[in-house]
């Protein structure tokens, strides 16, 4: 099968030398990655600045920006036959870059911000989707709720809840605990273990879900 997946934070600019961006570290993108290429599968990898080294047969995107994710995950999905959007891509971004660098002024100062676009949502929306959509959820409260809810919202597949209230599991670390939920309310959690596990385990999930949708629907999902 044919996998895209996402990874790692994006950088939304300010100015020529700050941005906005988050803790993402890549690993659990690129741990799903090498796993599916492990699997035999082909495998597309959109990522943002890491610093990470990219599995060696994948074929790498690197990305800065929510909208240069955008693009790229548009330009390749309809290729795959699984889409894995792990990516902590930016909410928000700047309203304007300032073209030269913001000078201090020792007072009080706001940025305008205003909302990315939402790539899950959007392919989560697309007519006559050919291709399984996965989505996560990062969260730090009432985490299979929220997750249950982007997963109607974004209209995907499948959501894989993240819990990232804690320091040593989630993100940045080695470690990882996700549960995953279906649309019909099915749900499997993997405990405690090392994103290099825990990717096996999601390619495994993924490609069983994939094999059983395109066997029932012969290929046209929605
Ligand atoms: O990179 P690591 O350090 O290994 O950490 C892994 C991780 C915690 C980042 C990862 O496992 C994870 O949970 N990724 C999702 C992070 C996130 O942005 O979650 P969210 O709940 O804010 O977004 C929900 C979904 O919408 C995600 O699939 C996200 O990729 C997607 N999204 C969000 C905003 C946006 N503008 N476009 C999107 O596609």
């Amino acid at each position: 099968m044919r996998f895209l997946i996402t990874a790692g934070p994006t950088r939304e600019p300010i100015d020529p030398v700050r941005y906005i961006s988050n803790r993402s570290s890549g690993k659990m993108g690129y741990a799903i990655a090498e796993a599916a290429l492990a699997e035999g599968h082909d495998v597309t990898l959109i990522s943002g600045p890491v610093t990470l080294e990219a599995p060696q047969k994948a074929q790498l995107i690197s990305v800065s920006t929510s909208d240069e994710m955008f693009e790229a995950v548009c330009q390749h999905a309809h290729h795959c036959d699984i889409c894995v959007l792990c990516a902590a891509v930016a909410d928000y971004k700047p309203g304007a870059i300032s073209p030269t660098k913001i000078k201090k002024c020792g007072e009080k100062f706001s940025l305008e911000l205003v909302p990315t676009r939402d790539i899950l949502d959007s392919l989560g929306h697309k007519q006559n989707r050919q291709f399984i959509l996965a989505g996560f959820a990062a969260e730090t409260d009432h985490v299979e709720e929220n997750a249950g809810k982007k997963l109607r919202a974004k209209n995907c597949d499948i959501i894989v809840a993240n819990d990232v209230s804690s320091a040593n599991s989630g993100m940045e670390s080695d470690l990882n605990e996700v549960t995953i939920l279906f649309r019909n309310g099915e749900k499997k959690k993997i405990y405690r273990a090392q994103k290099k596990i825990i990717g096996r385990e999601l390619v495994k999930i993924f490609s069983h879900f994939a094999t059983k949708t395109f066997d029932k629907k012969n290929g046209a999902i929605n």
